[in-house]
């Protein structure tokens, strides 16, 4: 299949025409990639089946884990779901259009192979300008995952789309890197406490601000058994992995670097290829040695947390390209938006931490 790749001109105003043919492809059962204020999404009719086993097959994705519904005003939920409680109605108040997805139960509207078997849906309403007007465009609920094969970083532009999407889907619309680049909170407000299933850059202290108590799926906090069940059924594939083995140091500045440093430098003995993942804060940490040596990357400044996770995918996909081998890479506080930052980092890990 060949695919298409169309740039929107000015992100913040896309113009119809330009979004048109995309809108007319999702209608009619095609795939298109498009970006989003978290990632870049691969969007297929919600309503369509045979459209959302085409994202799966395009994915590689189990189909067992669920997509979310994407709807471009608050018109769009009423026929996705059997009820709105009341918890729901907040949230949509506070962060609708927003980086928030939630889980509600679901209608008879909504396909079982939208959700993997469920009978909840997931469903989000973007703010992103491009996101926004196509789905409106489309006139139908858009189901989109991360517009990454199952397995890989999710895209945070679309190039990283096209390294992963080209020849699979017909369609990808280029709106130019993504504002937040970790995928939406997820809560679930379907029982008599809401839950947190996915941290994101609508932050636990906001939803407890707004909300008083809200509960944390223990899937969230340390590693998966085989046999557990998390809510967000996607939570336990070994998600936003790179290729290189990755192992995160968490501690104090100072010895945490120290530690870095020496890992790395067994690594490079060994004749691996060595990647380390630092801060702006903490780059003057690492001799100039051991970066002739290693590749030392900064995600972002620790004092602005917003740009570690605009920079995390790209930084994991970078070092892909590079083939390399292993990466150390510094852990955060897990306070706001460290608490996505860090669940990520942890997956990437595959949980491998060393603490010091
Ligand atoms: O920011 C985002 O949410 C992006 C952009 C494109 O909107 N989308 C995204 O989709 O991250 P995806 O498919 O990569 O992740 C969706 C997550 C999965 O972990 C899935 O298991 C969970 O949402 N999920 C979907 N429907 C669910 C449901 N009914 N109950 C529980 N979890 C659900
Ligand atoms: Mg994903």
């Amino acid at each position: 299949m060949k695919t298409e790749r169309i740039t929107v001109k000015d992100r913040l105003h896309p113009q119809d025409e330009e979004l048109k043919k995309a809108a007319e492809l999702l209608r009619n059962g095609g795939l298109v990639a498009f970006p989003t204020e978290t990632v870049y999404g691969l969007g297929a009719n919600a309503l369509d089946e045979e459209a959302a086993k085409r994202i799966y097959a395009a994915k590689g994705r189990p189909s067992d884990n669920p997509l979310i519904a994407h709807i471009a005003d608050e018109a769009g939920l009423e026929p996705l779901v059997a009820q709105v409680p009341e918890a729901g109605r907040k949230l949509m108040k506070a962060f609708w259009p927003g980086p928030l997805t939630m889980i509600f139960p679901k209608s008879s509207l909504v396909p079982h192979g939208t959700t993997g078997g469920l009978d909840t849906v997931a469903v989000r309403m973007p703010s992103d300008p491009v996101a926004n007007r196509l789905i409106a465009l489309a006139g139908v609920p858009v189901a989109a995952p991360s517009a990454n094969t199952s397995g890989r970083p999710s895209p945070t532009t679309a190039d990283h789309v096209w390294e992963d999407m080209n020849g699979r889907i017909e369609m990808i619309v280029d709106g130019g890197p993504v504002g937040i680049g970790v995928e939406s909170t997820i809560v679930d407000v379907t029982g008599p406490v809401p839950m947190l299933l996915r941290p994101g850059a609508i932050t636990m202290e906001m939803l407890r601000d707004l909300l008083g108590e809200v509960e944390i799926d223990p899937a969230i906090a340390g590693p998966m058994s085989p046999d557990a069940h998390p809510k967000a059924p996607g939570m336990k594939y070994r998600h936003y992995a790179p290729k290189a083995d990755m192992t995160l140091v968490e501690g104090e500045p100072e010895a945490m670097a120290a530690e870095i440093c020496r890992l790395a430098e067994e690594s490079l003995r060994q004749g691996r290829k060595v990647g380390i993942i630092c801060t702006e804060e903490t780059r003057h940490r690492y001799p100039e040695e051991l970066t002739a040596a290693a590749r030392v990357r900064s995600m972002g400044m620790r004092s602005k947390e917003e740009t570690i996770a605009h920079n995390l995918y790209a930084v994991l996909r970078e070092f892909d390209e590079e083939e390399t081998d292993c990466i150390f890479c510094e852990a955060f506080p897990t306070a706001e938006l460290g608490q996505a930052i860090m669940n990520r980092l942890t997956k990437a890990a595959g949980h491998k931490i060393i603490k010091v």
